[in-house]
């Protein structure tokens, strides 16, 4: 899959880049790349930004910026692009990011993600540009690049053969193999530390008991109760 981050802040990515899993996907040919709206602004001096109308605090991300590197990457007015793939704007008051969200984005060949700064986007990059708003959760961040490693980690661990072991992403937290439930604790040597045992049944060697015993605690964990 291609991801294109549009960021003012390519540099933060530098080391999301070179994290294991993110340089192992890039080796199979997917691709994460930053495109700076101010590389493209048709403004002078760099100018991405403006204060909003009818006052207030902080700077506004200008449309007319968006659309200029938008434009410049894709080749056709941006107001197309919601239409050919998805466009997603990282706000704090957007769609919140679970398991199921990231599977289905992971399943995209092509994502753009737009990240906001200072006060966050003229609406009319929201409203024209973009086919939805992302939240990673319900607080304000100071802009949307951390939310954006935080989804592209999340997609990007995702695709076959991105983590060392493909059964890794398949039976985890909030996961469809787990009912969604958070994963079951994990122990492993030393077998026992301080009077700290690891549970007998994964050192017995039974798997249909390791099996059993792994999705009764993940249920513990979820509250739920046991069939
Ligand atoms: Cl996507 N952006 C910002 N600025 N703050 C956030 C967020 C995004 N998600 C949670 N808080």
């Amino acid at each position: 899959m291609n991801i294109d981050v549009f960021t003012l802040f390519p540099d933060a990515f530098t080391w999301f880049r070179s994290q294991r899993h993110v340089a192992n996907a890039m080796q199979q040919g997917h691709a994460l790349e930053c495109v700076d709206p101010r590389a493209t602004t048709p403004l002078r001096w760099g100018q991405v930004d403006d204060t909003p109308f009818g006052g207030g605090a902080g700077m506004v991300l200008r449309v007319d910026v968006m659309e200029a590197a938008l434009r410049a990457r894709y080749g056709v007015d941006p107001v197309e692009l919601p239409r050919r793939r998805r466009v997603i704007a990282l706000t704090p008051a957007g769609r919140q990011l679970d398991d199921a969200l990231a599977s289905e984005l992971a399943g995209e060949e092509e994502l753009t993600l737009l990240c906001g700064r200072y006060e966050g986007f003229d609406e009319r990059i929201l409203e024209r540009f973009c086919s939805e708003q992302l939240s990673i959760g319900r607080y304000v961040l100071a802009g949307g690049e951390l939310a954006a490693m935080v989804t592209c980690d999340a997609v990007l661990r995702k695709l076959p053969g991105v983590l060392g072991k493909d059964a890794s992403a398949v039976e985890e937290s909030f996961s469809p193999a787990l009912g969604g439930a958070p994963e079951y604790p994990h122990y492993t040597r030393p077998a026992d530390w301080r009077g700290w045992p690891v549970p007998d049944v994964l050192l017995s060697g039974h798997h249909e008991n390791v099996r059993r015993w792994r999705l009764e605690q993940s249920r513990l964990r979820a509250g739920d109760p046991l069939p």
